[in-house]
């Protein structure tokens, strides 16, 4: 007679009741799944409601199983543990201050001749939210060339890419001489752009430093140190707002959002752009105190670590989780031109993935 659940009797397995259909959708024979893209061929739905386990033997890591609707297969036994366990390739988050954290450069020269060097700036990209990379061309659409070498680029109104440059009636801040204390870009965007990549082309004037901070260490900071600012500012929806000739672009969300675990998701944080909502006063003071303190926190030596992008540089950033920002800069003491491109998660994500997974 088979059985619905098993239960190893050692090994990691052991733990754990393996449900026989659970098991059965994972088998991955010809005969189950494509063996080009990992895709079912069958309806999982559809398999018996009353499948059973009729034998099962283990063979070092190796777990072997016949099934009572005639299929059999074997599975490795740390793909299952690390699947349970939700054990993931992609590295968990540091938060970091400028205290404890040096900043992370790459070399363009090595990272795309070698795989392991290029999984270590992916893997330093997850851990820190940014990699600085240095050595590319400073030619206009490098950014480009760069970021289509781990995916597709993300197209806004800006275009695939967008100029850096002090411009006569910008459509954005971004392209004045103004400073542009810490920030993420395009809080008003539906999804708001994962992951931005700034290049520089020339950076000749006097100014124009680049900081980054990272947002979830100012958000854990705010936990502990202020927790009725936290509460104010991981629960008041306010709206973020873009208007140019073409089109207005507007979505309401919290500056810290926290996701099902209370977990940090995303950070928006544009003061430009930005509008509370007419709470009663007590509250709207609350909220006012909370965003100052933050963004003392966002723009203070303490968080903000500070460098200068020279020319053949690129500063690639998680846009849901770090600020960026630039001091003032001087045309009339040289030129300075930077371009910039997003890309979403997924590319990185999905490329990091297939590098630690090769076929
Ligand atoms: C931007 C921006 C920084 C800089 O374009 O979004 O923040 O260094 N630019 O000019
Ligand atoms: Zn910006």
């Amino acid at each position: 007679m088979g059985k619905k659940i098993i239960c190893l009797n050692k090994g990691k397995l052991s733990e754990f009741k393996l449900h026989s259909i659970w098991l059965r959708e994972r088998l991955n024979g010809s005969e189950f799944v494509d063996q080009n893209n990992l895709q079912r061929l069958y309806e999982p739905s559809l398999l018996d409601d009353n499948l059973l386990i009729n034998t099962y033997s283990v063979d070092a890591n190796i777990l072997n199983v016949e099934f009572s609707d005639g299929a059999k297969g074997s599975f490795n036994i740390d793909n299952l543990y690390n699947e349970i366990k939700n054990i993931d390739v992609i590295p968990e988050k540091k938060i970091w201050d400028v205290n404890n954290h040096n900043l992370e450069i790459f070399d363009n020269n090595k990272i795309f001749d070698n795989s392991n060097e290029l999984i270590k700036m992916l893997k330093v990209f997850y851990k820190y939210g940014y990699v600085i990379i240095k050595n590319t061309k400073a030619e206009e659409n490098e950014v480009i060339n760069f970021a289509e070498k781990l995916g597709p680029v993300r197209s806004t109104n800006f275009g695939k890419l967008f100029n850096v440059v002090s411009k006569p009636n910008p459509n954005d801040l971004a392209y004045t001489t103004l400073e542009l204390t810490s920030h993420s870009d395009n809080p008003y965007r539906k999804p708001v752009p994962g992951i931005q990549l700034l290049h520089c082309i020339a950076n000749e004037s006097t100014g124009g430093d680049s900081s980054l901070v990272d947002g979830f260490s100012i958000a854990n900071f705010l936990s502990y140190n202020q927790p009725e600012f936290y509460k104010v500012l991981t629960n008041t929806n306010v709206t973020f707002r873009f208007t140019d000739i073409d089109t207005i672009l507007v979505d309401e969300a919290k500056l810290i959002e926290l996701d099902h675990n209370n977990n940090f998701r995303q950070i928006r944080f544009s003061g430009r752009l930005e509008y509370a909502p007419l709470l009663d006063e007590k509250k709207l003071d609350l909220f006012y105190n909370a965003r100052k303190y933050m963004f003392k926190l966002c723009n203070s030596d303490e968080f903000k670590i500070k460098f200068r992008l020279s020319k053949g540089m690129i500063a690639m950033f998680d846009n849901l989780r770090l600020l960026h920002g630039r001091t003032k800069f001087n045309p009339s003491t040289g030129f300075r031109h930077l371009q910039g491109c997003y890309i979403d998660h997924d590319v990185t994500e999905g490329k990091l993935r297939r590098l630690l997974n090769p076929n």
